[in-house]
């Protein structure tokens, strides 16, 4: 009996099967395989490189992912996933991006202030063989955000072969405090993405036009069934949800509490105590945890009160050192900043995401403006979810999620933020702070960051201009 026959006759027994038919979130049967963490978890190197100027190679290449199997993947400077790069505000900063990939793409810089033209947006094509080099000053303060292709309607495939890395960015804030900092040792980058990896290390990328590609485990930076060995016993974590379309509800088997120091734009005006805490596609968070010297703990998301099913996974264990050394306790204050409070007269803007394509009855059309922004604008966003699950992102922007429903936001939403997440049948309004690079011909997107949602149309593209002159600016770009 092959395996397929087999979960036929096993039908919804089995939880990764289950998942698959409850979630529209379609792709491949889940493979039999209980969850086993058997590998190390693998640790993305760290480029930090004295000039500023950063090397990244997107190409092909394979993977071993299930042990013994290989995975063709795409990757930044190696097979699957890239480095991480370090970077501190007010560094100038130099990209040098290579397509060595036989298709258009692009790179994007999540999260960073910049820009439009350096943003790595549709309107940054690199064609197979160039190289694009963008600059700029960093202008965020310490965080955590990412990088990931942006090409015009085929971000999802591209996201998914593996095309993704993490962006740490340092501050005297972060200098300043004595929060766990030592790369891989006590402060773990983690980029979770959902795969299903077939039994002969096939990862075949969904084209069904559903919710959104979900996959059967949970891999962290590219390690399936991951452990992580400690040497300290306080320890920080940047989760990074890089998943096409799964919502995390991060925490651990034993219900331990933690305390979450940073959102997507850095760190939280105080900590907050937290056992499980919503984390959808694109976001970032920091969360520092105590564990105890010889305990093994998993870390693992729950399937959570969401219309769209996101399942119960284990995500990697924790094992710690029978000697481990003991660390500081995170600090009761965080220097993050507060939230932002638009004036009474400020600028409201209403977007409606409908299905999974369009907003505000339009599908993305990369020729046409949707809107206008004076720079150094303080606006209120209202985005209203009708139907399924979204996670409403921003470019070049941070943003203060002012209420959900009417009711306040929750606890683990109280820093600054550029993505958030949109349960069924929801509104949510954040305060918006735009920048002043403007650029009266080059658009930032808005978006969906469920990927299949994303190319599917559910974008929209906005201009920040010089104050007074949001009237006179062209809404139509001419094409190419
Ligand atoms: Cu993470 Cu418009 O992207
Ligand atoms: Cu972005
Ligand atoms: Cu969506």
């Amino acid at each position: 009996m092959d395996r397929r026959t087999f979960l036929t006759l096993v039908g919804a027994g089995a939880a990764g099967v289950a998942l698959a038919s409850c979630s529209g979130g379609g792709g491949p049967p889940a493979p039999e395989r209980p969850w086993t963490p058997r590998t190390p978890v693998r640790i993305p190197d760290e480029l930090h490189p004295d000039d500023g100027t950063f090397p990244l190679a997107v190409q092909r290449g394979s993977t071993e992912i299930l042990p013994g199997t290989t995975t063709q993947t795409w990757g930044v400077n190696g097979s699957y996933l890239g480095p991480t790069l370090r970077l501190r505000t007010r560094d100038r900063v130099t990209m040098h991006v290579t397509n060595g990939v036989d298709e258009v793409t692009t790179m994007h810089w999540h999260g960073m202030l910049l820009p439009a033209r350096m943003d790595g947006g549709p309107h940054q094509p690199i064609e197979p063989g160039h190289t694009w080099s963008p600059s700029w000053t960093v202008d965020n303060r310490a965080s955590t955000l990412w990088y990931h292709p942006h090409p015009d309607g085929e971000t999802a495939r591209q996201v998914f072969n593996g095309v993704a890395g993490m962006i740490i960015i340092d501050d005297d804030d972060t200098d300043s405090l004595d929060l766990p900092h030592d790369y891989g040792i006590d402060d773990i980058p983690c980029i979770l993405q959902d795969r299903t990896i077939e039994d002969d290390g096939e990862m075949p990328f969904d084209t069904v036009p559903n919710f959104g590609q979900m996959g059967t485990d949970v891999l962290v930076n590219g390690t399936l069934g991951a452990y992580l060995e400690l040497t300290r016993t306080t320890v920080r974590f940047r989760l990074l949800n890089g998943s096409n379309a799964r919502l995390y509800n991060v925490g651990f088997a034993d219900d331990r509490e933690f305390t979450l120091i940073a959102t997507g734009q850095g760190l939280m005006p105080k900590p907050a105590r937290l056992s499980r805490f919503a984390l959808g596609p694109a976001e970032r968070a920091e969360i520092v945890v105590a564990f105890e010297p010889g305990e093994r703990v998993r870390m693992t998301t729950t399937s959570g009160s969401e219309r769209i099913d996101q399942g119960d996974l284990s995500i990697m264990e924790v094992r710690v050192g029978d000697d481990a050394q003991p660390g500081t306790p995170p600090p009761a204050e965080l220097p993050g900043p507060a939230p932002l409070v638009p004036s009474a007269g400020a600028r409201v803007r209403t977007f409606k995401l409908q299905g999974h394509d369009s907003i505000n009855g339009e599908e993305m059309d990369m020729s046409r403006i949707d809107e206008v922004v004076p720079a150094g604008a303080l606006e209120i966003w209202e985005v209203e979810n009708t139907v399924y699950s979204h996670n409403f992102h921003i470019h070049g922007c941070d943003f203060t999620v002012l209420d959900r429903n009417g009711k306040p936001p929750e606890p683990w939403e109280a820093g600054r933020k550029d993505t958030v997440h949109l349960p069924d049948k929801s509104v949510v309004r954040v305060a918006v702070q735009f920048r002043d690079y403007t650029d009266p011909a080059a658009p930032y997107m808005y978006h969906c960051h469920i990927l299949r949602h994303e190319d599917a149309g559910m974008m929209g593209q906005f201009l920040v201009v010089e104050p007074g002159t949001e009237d006179s600016v062209p809404r139509v770009l001419p094409a190419g």
